[in-house]
């Protein structure tokens, strides 16, 4: 127990909050999560309306700045990102000298930071085009060297995400054929993805952009917190867990049994969330566009007959029930994506793509709000003050 008298005389008053619990850092405006309720909105707007009636880039650009654009405005903005559909030749260099054993993480991250060195942009607006435009190129590089296919270059006569798809999945001197399902299930699991307020890696960001660093090292900052499986790594551990279970026969009670088991290091992975403590709203649309995308492309996946059956089982838990542990967006969004052919290893990536604009906007209101240095404080439990005695 914390003596509060005794900190009073080291420290001064200071709040004790690890895990920042319950700490706000700013205010924002970009997104608004109601976790009694399960509402998340983005500038106002339930994500259950943005889902079905705008796409990814709409969604970035009203993320990014506040409204949702007009035709005109989306045209654009869409230009101008196209305009930006390129790298520079020494990145392709740099990727092809790291090994390919490397997770997809860390190279995304590393790219991201060295990005910066090509880019000669001065005005601030045009960075955060950059990056949409070239977000997506380097996680389309990655993929293809990780399956030795040569890379490739963005279709500007495409839009958002059928650019991405094609620059992921065309194989040279072939014609590569869209399919508007997988467009669709890919812009929609990008959407929900585009901003969750202060989660680790926004706030990472943020942390970042309040020393002034600048915007690409704050945002691959961004992505090394994303990797962790606490975070968005736990799409790839969803995964994982639910091949492990099929695998080790199905017994989802023993697994149920196991996440329970405080000795046990095991949690069950895509439940829980720091705010959420009705449901997941993401969660709910992942698992339907999850649903649809398998039905409507005629395939059958036992991992999502399992997922569901995990859910239903940890659902009429007593354990799961008081601390209120429902899916979150990371239990259904991998079997969206394999579904569309992304591998596991790149889940993550894919993850950070749709969080690109919300990580952007959170820098830009930053250094808008004039937040100052990010830079906590703590209580020291060392040694007292003492003198070094070698023998
Ligand atoms: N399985 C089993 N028990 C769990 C789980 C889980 N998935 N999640 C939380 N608990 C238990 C904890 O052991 C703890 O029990 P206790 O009170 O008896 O000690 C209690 O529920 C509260 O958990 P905390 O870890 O204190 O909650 P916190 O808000 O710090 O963590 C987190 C939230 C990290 C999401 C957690 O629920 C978790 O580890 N989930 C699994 C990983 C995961 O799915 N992460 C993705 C989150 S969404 C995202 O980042 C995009």
């Amino acid at each position: 127990a914390i003596n509060i008298s005794k900190l009073r005389e080291s420290t001064g008053f200071i709040t004790f909050d690890p895990g920042f619990k319950n700490t706000g850092i700013t205010k924002s405006s970009i997104s608004f999560i109601d976790g009694e309720k399960g509402e998340l909105l983005y500038r106002g707007y339930p994500i259950e309306q943005i889902i079905n009636q705008c796409s990814f880039i709409e969604t970035s650009y009203l993320i990014l700045n506040g409204e949702l654009p007009n035709t005109a405005q989306l045209k654009s903005f869409s230009e101008k990102i196209k305009k930006f559909n390129s790298i520079h030749k020494e990145i392709n260099k740099i990727l092809d000298n790291i090994p390919n054993s490397y997770h997809p993480m860390g190279i995304l991250s590393s790219l991201t930071y060295i990005l910066d060195a090509f880019i000669n942009s001065l005005r601030e607006e045009d960075l955060y085009l950059h990056l949409l435009a070239k977000l997506p190129i380097l996680a389309a590089l990655t993929y293809r060297k990780k399956i030795g296919v040569p890379p490739t270059y963005a279709d500007p006569h495409l839009d958002y995400t059928s650019n991405l798809l094609k620059m992921f999945f065309s194989i040279p001197n072939q014609s590569y054929e869209l399919n508007p399902i997988i467009s669709d299930a890919l812009n929609k699991i990008l959407i929900l993805h585009a901003d969750h307020e202060q989660n680790c890696s926004t706030t990472t960001v943020r942390l970042l952009g309040s020393a002034h660093a600048g915007l690409f090292s704050s945002i691959s900052a961004g992505m090394s917190a994303l990797w962790g499986k606490l975070h968005g790594g736990a799409n790839q551990a969803v995964i994982e867990m639910l091949e492990a279970i099929l695998k080790s026969g199905g017994n989802i009670k023993k697994w149920i049994e196991k996440a329970k088991n405080k000795k046990d290091p095991f949690r069950l992975m895509g439940f829980g969330h720091r705010i959420y403590k009705n449901f997941d709203p993401r969660a709910k649309i992942a698992k339907k566009v999850a649903e649809n995308v398998i039905q409507q492309l005629g395939i059958s996946d036992p991992i999502l007959e399992l997922a569901k059956e995990v859910e239903r089982k940890a659902l009429q838990d007593s354990y799961f029930l008081e601390k209120k542990l429902y899916p979150n967006i990371d239990f259904y969004s991998g079997i969206i994506y394999q579904a569309i052919g992304i591998p596991k290893e790149m889940f993550t990536v894919m993850f950070a793509l749709g969080r690109l604009p919300g990580w952007m906007a959170h820098w830009k209101e930053m250094k808008s709000n004039k937040d100052p240095i990010g830079r906590p404080r703590q209580i020291y439990i060392g040694y007292k003050k003492r003198n070094i005695k070698k023998n």
